[in-house]
């Protein structure tokens, strides 16, 4: 083994992630990504950061989103980031983003691009605008993944692709210019990386669904919750066990196993002699449980401007310094004087 195999074997690994700040957080969100991110904590270098620039590809108010992009920080902190263990920031205060993205779109092919599924989604869903940054947006989080040389990178399963297309640019990237970037890889949580829509569960359960039970959000009380939960959609066999066909209680049973720790096959031995509406006051129940704390502590957060105003500020400096590195390297790689 040589040195530098040692050294890169003894390295504490590094984690990055990103959260758009388009609206509270979803269950999903909370159970495919930000849960896992807390835990990591103790074991990674970690950075997490709330992705403005990846939200300005739809339309929302400037007063609505100056809003919510200190609200999504505060809530990274209230589902238990610490800014001393991780270093959790604001996409656009670190310009690097912004290069980095544009430098790496230059080496995305324009095939790729089309073939993302979030592109084809957005554009459905917006058709009056497919604009450019819609596009380009896989080049950008490329580049926020890139510049921080992640080894891992939490995220639900909708990310796929995306994760795919950044190791493409990568080795793209390596291939031209000669070795500059890591190639990370994706961390997906054992249960709840796709959790799906209570009312319509083939569906991701997204922030935007304008049927309000179909999504939990992480601040909603436990009255909503169980009230959401009370009416998800299942299915007339009054059997929790997880099974192709079943997908209303396979979410379900997905839920309380992300919140339990539980296997199936022990929730089905939990509920095997119980109807529907035990099974989904428990996952309910549980779900409000877990939720309780953040919201409780997102309220204290929200009430303290000086002391959020500091780490948004603290967290944009640190991010920096790391970025800037990264990006002065891929710079001169590739001959920007
Ligand atoms: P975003 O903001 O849509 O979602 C944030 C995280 O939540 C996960 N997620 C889900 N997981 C399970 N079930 C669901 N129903 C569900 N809905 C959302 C997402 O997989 C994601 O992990 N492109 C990213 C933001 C981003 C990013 C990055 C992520 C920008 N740059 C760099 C990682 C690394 C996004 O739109 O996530």
């Amino acid at each position: 083994m040589t040195d530098t195999q040692a050294a890169e074997d003894t390295r504490r690994k590094i984690i990055l992630s990103g959260i758009q700040p388009t609206g509270t957080f979803t269950l999903g969100n909370y159970l495919g990504a930000v849960k896992n991110w807390r835990h990591l904590q103790e074991s990674y270098d970690c950075y997490y950061f709330v992705a403005d620039l990846h939200a300005l590809t739809v339309y929302n108010e400037p007063e609505k989103r100056r809003r919510q992009s200190r609200e999504a920080f505060a809530l990274l902190l209230a589902c238990g980031l610490d800014p001393k263990e991780s270093l959790v920031f604001i996409q656009s205060h670190v310009p690097a983003h912004a290069q980095m993205g544009w430098m790496l779109s230059c080496l995305s092919p324009f095939g790729d691009l089309s073939r993302m599924t979030q592109f084809k989604d957005k554009s459905q869903k917006h058709p009056e605008d497919i604009n450019a940054g819609l596009f380009t947006y896989p080049a950008l989080m490329a580049g926020d993944i890139l510049l921080y040389r992640a080894d891992y990178v939490p995220v639900g399963a909708d990310q796929t692709q995306h994760l795919e297309f950044t190791r493409d640019v990568a080795a793209r990237f390596n291939r031209i210019y000669g070795e500059t970037f890591r190639l990370p890889e994706g961390y997906f949580p054992k249960a709840g990386a796709r959790v799906m829509s209570l009312q319509e569960p083939t569906a991701k359960m997204s922030k935007s669904d304008t049927n309000v039970k179909a999504t939990i959000y992480i601040l909603d009380d436990e009255k909503t919750i169980l009230k959401k939960f009370k009416s998800a959609v299942t299915d007339s066999e009054a059997e929790v066990v997880f099974r192709e066909g079943k997908d209303g209680v396979n979410n379900l049973m997905t839920i309380y196993s992300a919140i339990t720790g539980k296997p199936m096959d022990d929730i089905a031995a939990e509920f095997a002699d119980k109807g529907y509406g035990d099974f989904k006051t428990a996952v309910g129940t549980a779900v409000a449980e877990e939720l309780r704390p953040i919201r409780e502590k997102y309220a204290a957060l929200l009430a303290d401007k000086a002391y959020l105003d500091a780490a948004i500020r603290e967290g944009a400096e640190r991010a920096s310094e790391i970025a800037e590195r990264t990006l002065a390297k891929a710079k001169r790689k590739m001959g920007i004087i």
